[in-house]
């Protein structure tokens, strides 16, 4: 399950702050096509689209898609409301999927179900890129949230007001291979850069570049 709060998000809202590895350009042909998975208003599906690949952005999130659609920059790109858990495409359709703080969204049964997608997506040796926060080394937070959230790494992000404005899990580097391996891709690089939180926060983060 998505977690509801990222269904309602203002498209323009929609946080969009992890880091991305300019590695996945040594796997990029023009004409390569790309999904861009839950791409929120489309921050990097325009990239992709400038390197000469077919870009397709999909979000479950409508406003977001309403907003990538009417910005004229991306006008190439084929977007679309979907579910990522469960895709309209075929079989081995795409070269490169990119998942860019995706599998933070969802509980772990969706997380399986969304790396499994990409496989059955991904054509035979092609590439997922996959960009999640890491854990700080704060185990008390982590704790106090998961009273809440039920699972370690999952914290609520508040409104000004304290309503919850969206919840996301950060990931023990672990939990991504276990994941990964279980999909059956292979770890072809791994990298664990500092990224910008939506308050300005440096955090750790993780990105995996994988092949099926
Ligand atoms: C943290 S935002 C990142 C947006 C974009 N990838 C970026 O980096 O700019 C996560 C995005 O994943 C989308 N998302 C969450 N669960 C999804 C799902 N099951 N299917 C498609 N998109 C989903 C959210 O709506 C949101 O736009």
């Amino acid at each position: 399950m998505t977690y509801e709060s990222w269904k309602n998000i203002e498209g323009k809202d929609v946080p969009s702050t992890s880091g991305f590895s300019e590695k996945v350009l040594e796997y990029l042909k023009p004409n390569s096509v790309v999904l861009d998975l839950g791409c929120g208003y489309g921050r990097l599906s325009g990239f992709f689209a400038s390197k000469g690949c077919r870009v397709y952005g999909i979000d479950i999130n409508e406003n977001a898609i309403e907003e990538a659609k009417k910005n004229p920059e991306l006008k190439d790109i084929e977007f679309s409301v979907q579910d990522a858990t469960n895709t309209n495409f075929e079989n081995n359709f795409f070269d490169v999927v990119v998942s860019q703080a995706v599998f933070a969204c969802m509980d772990l049964p969706a997380r399986k179900k969304l790396i499994s997608e990409c496989y059955r997506i991904l054509k035979p040796s092609g590439i997922l890129c996959v960009s999640e926060f890491g854990q700080i080394d704060e185990n008390a937070k982590y704790e106090e949230h998961a009273k809440a959230t039920g699972e370690y790494g999952t914290v609520i992000v508040k409104n000004p007001d304290e309503t919850e404005r969206f919840r996301t899990h950060n990931f023990a580097k672990s939990e991504l291979e276990k994941l990964i391996e279980e999909a059956g891709l292979k770890v072809l690089s791994y990298e664990n850069p500092d990224f910008t939180t939506i308050s300005g926060n440096s955090h750790p983060g993780h990105i995996f570049i994988c092949q099926k």
